[in-house]
């Protein structure tokens, strides 16, 4: 074994030991960031959208470790079911990360097409939030508003298009896409977090932020979901202005992160008081895996490779794995929420352990 996979085989251990503390503690609870690094409290959610990451976590787990010594496919299905009804959940525009994380993982294993009907109707909800003035769809806060984090959900739209040879869902997801693309995206790969639209005639008006610095800056994560989400509606449509935006953001995230693969909440925030944002790297280090099979360009494809592998190799050290940290109990530490509303700041956020544990997956799995 490389010392690399020694590495990822041990991070899965303890990942393991933390969900089992996790549901064993908190049996039924969804949570969504730490405060001083426990799971359970009464801070605000601002909005609901983390309840996928933990079935997704157990599905990784099963994948990964089998169930020779805890019963995790069970757990899987347990809390994958928990979330069912969120399918006709109108109230957010994260059905993605809710059904792409949990359905989608036990479609992928079973066949069965009861199963993919949740991913298909979850599909279908979200596509409800179109604006046909604008041509995108909103987010949770209002009609006027468009958010980068969606580009990680509008692949459930393409999924339930394909699926269902619906073109009018194909439509609805491309459209969203070309919008983002052309207001959200900027020149140098940099990305805008939400784009306000005039609801009455569609014009877009201005880029503005609620979790980065400012309305000109470049909020990491949410560069790092156009990464990885333009990168999926790529690999569904074989568009390729879809493949250029997301080695736009790629080339980006490299060019801007310390060596070490882990960026600050906001590129443009000088001097930070906290210098990292662990979700966001865990993100990057899985979109750009993703990205390094999609790209056509071997040179692309090592360099987002070894990038990657260059982030997990740092976010698995003590640093950031809280292997060492007694009584911490998430996986990743130094993630941000929600900086301004101080939720989950230089904390483990639910998202961040999820596309950690992506990310290693992938690799281990690629090294074995
Ligand atoms: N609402 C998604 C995020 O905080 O990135």
């Amino acid at each position: 074994m490389t010392q690399l996979e020694t590495k990822l085989t041990r991070t899965f251990d303890f990942a393991g030991k933390q969900l089992r503390h996790l549901i064993e503690t908190y049996p039924d609870y969804f949570p969504m960031y730490t405060v001083n690094g426990k799971w359970k409290h009464s801070g605000e959610a601002w909005t609901n959208w983390c309840e996928g990451f933990l079935g997704g976590q157990l599905w990784l787990m099963h994948r990964v470790t089998g169930d020779a010594r805890f019963a995790w496919r069970e757990q899987a299905e347990h809390y994958s079911r928990l979330i069912e009804h969120r399918k006709t959940d109108r109230a957010v525009h994260d059905l993605g990360f809710l059904f792409w994380s949990t359905y989608r993982r036990w479609h992928d294993l079973t066949g069965d097409p009861a199963i993919n009907q949740v991913v298909i109707q979850a599909g279908q909800t979200l596509a409800l939030r179109f604006k046909e003035k604008g041509q995108y769809l909103r987010s949770f806060v209002s009609d006027e508003s468009c958010f980068i984090d969606i580009m990680m959900n509008v692949g459930i739209i393409f999924y339930a298009a394909l699926q269902t040879r619906d073109e009018n869902l194909w439509r609805i997801a491309n459209q969203h896409c070309l919008t983002t693309r052309k207001y959200l995206v900027r020149g140098d790969g940099s990305t805008s977090h939400e784009g306000i639209f005039d609801t009455t005639t569609g014009e877009f008006l201005r880029q503005t932020t609620h979790q980065g610095y400012r309305n000109d800056s470049s909020w990491a994560r949410g560069l790092c979901w156009a990464l990885y989400g333009f990168g999926t509606a790529y690999s569904f449509t074989r568009d390729a202005r879809f493949l250029q935006t997301a080695e736009a953001c790629a080339n980006f995230y490299i060019e801007h992160t310390p060596a070490y693969g882990v960026p600050p909440n906001d590129w443009d925030q000088a001097q930070p008081q906290f210098p990292h944002e662990s979700s966001a790297a865990a993100i990057a280090a899985s979109g750009l895996w993703n990205l390094a099979d999609l790209t056509g360009d071997p040179a692309h494809a090592r360099l987002y490779r070894d990038y990657a592998i260059e982030i997990i190799d740092t976010l698995t050290e003590p640093d950031f794995c809280a292997v060492e940290t007694p009584g911490w109990e998430g996986i990743l530490k130094h993630g941000m929420y929600h900086q301004r509303k101080g939720l989950g700041v230089d904390e483990s956020v639910m998202w961040g352990d999820y596309f950690f544990l992506e990310a290693v997956a992938n690799i281990l799995q690629e090294s074995k």
